[in-house]
């Protein structure tokens, strides 16, 4: 189980391990108690990339915790977490523990607090995910072959995938994250007990489910995360909106867009109406302002594709989606011409792209605060109390600006006015 120190992988001996997070484990290890790295970090540090966030897992109980450092915040005393602050680190730290049974596939009922940090390991979801290592003694404990894992890209659960995926529903949706985003094949026993404990899949709470599909999608490989959530039947629980008939272009068009979570959303949902996009995306919880932005790309995703649309067409669709949302809009075309492989079309997104560009160079009127007369000037030319009617008038110059902008002068707006009729009242 332990490693000698000449035994230690490499990036794991040179990796830079922050002082202040030294000076914690120091501090436990001082007082008598063990005090390992786990998760994450560890495995992020042996993959030759920068740890994220440190967690610490000790033999010590929340009270001693507290006791040894000055600035701690009791996250879970229950759950035997506490989070200690230390310079510009705030750490997450844990007892030892294994679990109770776990009531619905969220949270253990119960936890017991173990002296050890094997058995500590042992209840974890991955064996990538069940190294620990203690940078002062050099030491690394990785009793399921974790590196050995990592080292051969394989994500395998812990003991047995099914018991694993029962105690927590949200870990087959982990297996396929942690699959795409760090480019690892699954264990075939681990993958086949996906579709076997879906059950307790669908007990887990939205959000949980928001933050582990943000991951996969804004990943290096959303394509192969999504189509992998299709494989083991998480797809159709997750996003049932999704239709399996347009799943090979979907994948495509997630595999030629930026990284941007909206962008990445609105490629995924392209083919729904947008409707359907927002009220799925609520149900996933998620913030206003993404489904806003995703709901309005999938709104106008036809706009960029009208066959050889005049200068006023182009300024219409500029207007449609704002100059902020404009780049988002030519991005999800592009991605959709791609992913259907059609050469000319993907040639003429492109100059639509060039002409947009060309035409905002010109900064023409777009938006309600571009007009030449404001709102109070244009009532008291049609000696009307703002209202209704004002409103539509405003409409009704926009639209003739956005066709014609050298109409964008006061005197040529008043004109109009004058010989406009609302169409009620
Ligand atoms: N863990 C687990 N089962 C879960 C969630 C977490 O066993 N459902 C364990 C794993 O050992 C994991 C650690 O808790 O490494 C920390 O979990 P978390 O912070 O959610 O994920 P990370 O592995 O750190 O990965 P990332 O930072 O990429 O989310």
């Amino acid at each position: 189980v332990t490693n000698t120190p000449a035994a230690l992988p490499s990036r794991l001996s040179q990796a830079a391990i922050p002082e202040e997070i030294l000076r914690i484990l120091r501090r436990l290890k001082d007082a008598g108690h063990a005090a390992y790295l786990v998760g994450g970090s560890i495995r992020d540090l042996l993959l030759g990339k920068p740890a994220k966030d440190y967690d610490v897992a000790t033999s010590a109980h929340a009270e001693q915790v507290i006791r040894l450092f000055k600035r701690v915040i009791p996250t879970g005393i229950k759950h035997g977490t506490v989070t200690v602050l230390m310079g510009p680190f705030s750490v997450e730290v844990t007892t030892f523990r294994g679990e109770g049974a776990y009531i619905d596939g969220r949270r253990p009922e119960s936890v017991v607090f173990l002296d050890n940090v094997v058995d500590d390991l042992a209840r974890r979801d991955f064996t990538i995910n069940a190294i620990a290592f203690d940078p002062i003694e050099r030491k690394l404990v990785d009793p399921f072959g974790g590196e050995g894992d990592l080292d051969a890209r394989t994500l395998r659960c812990v003991g047995d995938p099914k018991e694993r995926f029962s105690e927590d529903g949200l870990r087959p949706l982990r297996a396929v994250r942690f699959a795409s985003v760090l480019d690892l094949q699954i264990d075939p026993p681990t993958q086949a007990a996906i579709p076997e404990t879906l059950g307790t899949f669908d007990r887990v709470a939205q959000e949980r489910v928001r933050e582990e599909l943000s991951k996969l999608l804004t990943g290096p490989h959303p394509d192969r995360g999504v189509s992998l959530l299709e494989q083991t039947g998480l797809l159709k629980r997750i996003l049932p909106e999704i239709a399996p008939e347009w799943l090979s272009f979907t994948l495509r068009r997630l595999a030629a867009i930026a990284t941007e979570l909206p962008l990445r959303l609105a490629a995924l949902l392209f083919e729904a109406s947008s409707a359907v996009a927002e009220s799925a995306l609520q149900r996933l919880r998620y913030p206003r302002k993404v489904i806003d932005a995703v709901a309005q790309l999938v709104e106008l995703k036809d706009l960029p594709f009208s066959r050889f649309p005049d200068d006023a067409s182009v300024r219409r669709m500029l207007a449609c989606a704002g100059r902020d949302g404009i780049d988002a809009l030519m991005a999800l075309a592009a991605a959709q011409a791609q992913a259907l492989g059609d050469q000319e079309l993907i040639r003429s997104v492109a100059n639509l792209r060039t002409r947009c560009a060309q035409i905002l160079s010109h900064a023409p009127p777009l938006s309600v605060g571009d007009l030449a007369l404001s709102g109070d000037q244009i009532a008291r030319v049609l000696r009307c109390p703002p209202g209704p009617r004002i409103g539509e008038a405003i409409r009704y110059l926009l639209a003739s600006v956005i066709e014609d902008p050298s109409l964008n002068r006061a005197d040529r707006l008043e004109e109009r006015l004058k010989s406009w009729r609302p169409t009620a009242g």
